[in-house]
């Protein structure tokens, strides 16, 4: 799905800075939680995708969760939310009559959710502590099968332009990884 391999020295910079992926990860995982129930208030038309979304924000929190009790174990906080210049540069691609908008938030939310895999795997595979390489490599699986669901919603909902689309928003998505600043971040 992702047309792009994140820059190698993006896992240097996040290793150098743990604790500060740390807080940008909880940050991720409050708005995917919070994400999830958004869906289902602006699509409950679409078969299946009220419960799908219902089930994924549990699962989302519950990874929030998991991330806090990381944080406190190290005596960290969450904070306040500085913002995501990558969530923000994709939601710049979304179309606004409502049918196009539904199938790009669809489609968008599967990139973040492939990009986030991407990177949990890579932190899984570099980290040193052998929890944390347990626990991120459970989480980047769990972001594999959020990124499948979005795109079986998203092919339900547009059977013959899902392809296409996706296509054009996975460019979208190469390009703006090329472009942003590496941060201490999960994206
Ligand atoms: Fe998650
Ligand atoms: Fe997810």
């Amino acid at each position: 799905m992702l047309l792009r391999a994140t820059d190698p020295a993006w896992i240097q910079v996040a290793l150098a800075k743990f604790d500060d992926v740390l807080i940008d990860h909880a940050h991720c995982e409050k708005k995917a939680a919070a994400h999830a129930l958004s869906m289902l208030s602006s699509f409950p038309e679409v078969p299946g995708l009220a419960r799908a979304m219902a089930r994924l924000a549990r699962e989302e929190a519950g990874h929030l969760t998991q991330v806090l009790a990381i944080l406190e174990k190290r005596g960290l906080s969450i904070g306040r939310d500085l913002g995501d210049p990558y969530a923000q540069g994709l939601l710049k691609n979304l179309r606004n009559p409502r049918e196009q908008r539904m199938l790009d938030q669809l489609l968008v939310s599967a990139l973040i959710e492939a990009r986030s895999r991407e990177r949990l795997e890579l932190i899984a595979t570099h980290i040193e502590d052998a929890e944390l390489r347990l626990f991120y490599a459970r989480l980047a699986a769990s972001e594999a099968g959020h990124a499948l669901l979005f795109v079986r919603l998203a092919k339900k909902v547009a059977p013959d332009e899902w392809q296409s689309r996706l296509d054009a928003l996975a460019a979208a998505e190469a390009r703006l990884i090329a472009e942003l600043p590496i941060r201490a971040a999960v994206h």
